[in-house]
């Protein structure tokens, strides 16, 4: 079999369901092995088994140092290299600005922030006492391009995960790393399924009905699913995207221009 990522070895981080797990199969398909990281190894294994022998497994929890060191030499050991990253673990919180709560907003940060820098800095020292250079991709959102009134913290998040992938992307592109990302818009799945009731408790909806109400408002006409983003990682990762540095890309249906 041959593919656009063939011989390549992917870790993905939150790889355990939804977006990552959509990733890790296209990688695959691809030809790719590919490493499920997720801070749920169970769900992570199954994920693995489901993918057959181009997939493994590895316990990883993006806000703990020695847990992200542990899961990038694993990666190497049982894989034998990296040559792609997809930061792609985050958690999703809201809240009106009165009621924001410091230990959510601390949680929120250290994976969707300190998580992806730190993540990013231990695959590039690999990738670069490797040699070769690689690919890494950021998960940012719309919600990182403006604010929204009941979810400032993750917002502020991935606006946060656009500006490291520009620092990283120009700082790391000498040693031949791309680093860019993905904005989603909205993609339906568990994720989502807890969006929806944060809506449910602040904006008094019934459940479900925030979520038909931004699918109704894709300019697409329906919400994303994950794999309306795979084509956009793949091409990410692949040799033809060489020359794209330091870039934020909306992948939303038409959501969001910029
Ligand atoms: N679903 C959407 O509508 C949407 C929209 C825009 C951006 N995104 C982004 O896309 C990415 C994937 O989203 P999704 O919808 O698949 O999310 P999800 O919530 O379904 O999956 C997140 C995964 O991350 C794992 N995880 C959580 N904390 C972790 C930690 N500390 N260490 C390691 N793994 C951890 C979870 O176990 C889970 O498997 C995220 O970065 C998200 O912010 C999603």
């Amino acid at each position: 079999m041959s593919g656009r990522l063939q011989g390549k070895c992917a870790l993905i981080t939150g790889a355990a369901r939804g977006i990552g797990l959509a990733f890790a199969k296209a990688y695959v398909a691809e030809g790719a092995k590919v490493a499920i990281a997720d801070i749920d190894l169970k769900r992570a294994e199954d994920a693995a088994r489901s993918l057959g022998e181009a997939a493994i497994a590895v316990s990883m929890d993006v806000t703990r140092q020695e847990s992200i060191e542990a899961a990038v030499s694993q990666t190497v050991e049982r894989l034998g290299r990296i040559d792609i990253l997809i930061n792609n673990a985050a958690l999703f919180t809201a809240a009106p600005i009165t009621e924001i709560e410091r230990s959510d907003y601390d949680r929120v940060f250290a994976i969707n922030v300190a998580g992806v820098l730190f993540t990013m800095q231990a695959v590039a020292r690999h990738m670069i006492a490797r040699g070769g250079g690689g690919k890494i991709i950021n998960m940012a959102s719309q919600a990182g391009r403006r604010g929204e009134p009941l979810v400032a913290v993750y917002c502020a998040s991935k606006a946060a995960v656009i500006s490291l992938t520009q620092s990283a992307g120009l700082n790391l592109i000498s040693h031949g790393i791309n680093v860019n990302a993905i904005a989603p818009g909205v993609v339906d799945g568990e994720h989502w399924d807890g969006v929806d009731a944060f809506f449910a408790k602040y904006e008094n909806k019934a459940p479900g009905q925030k979520k038909m109400e931004v699918g109704e408002a894709v300019p697409f006409g329906r919400m994303g699913r994950a794999e309306d983003l795979t084509g956009m990682a793949i091409f990410l990762a692949s040799p033809e995207a060489d020359y794209i540095v330091a870039q934020t890309y909306n992948v939303d249906g038409g959501n969001w221009m910029s």
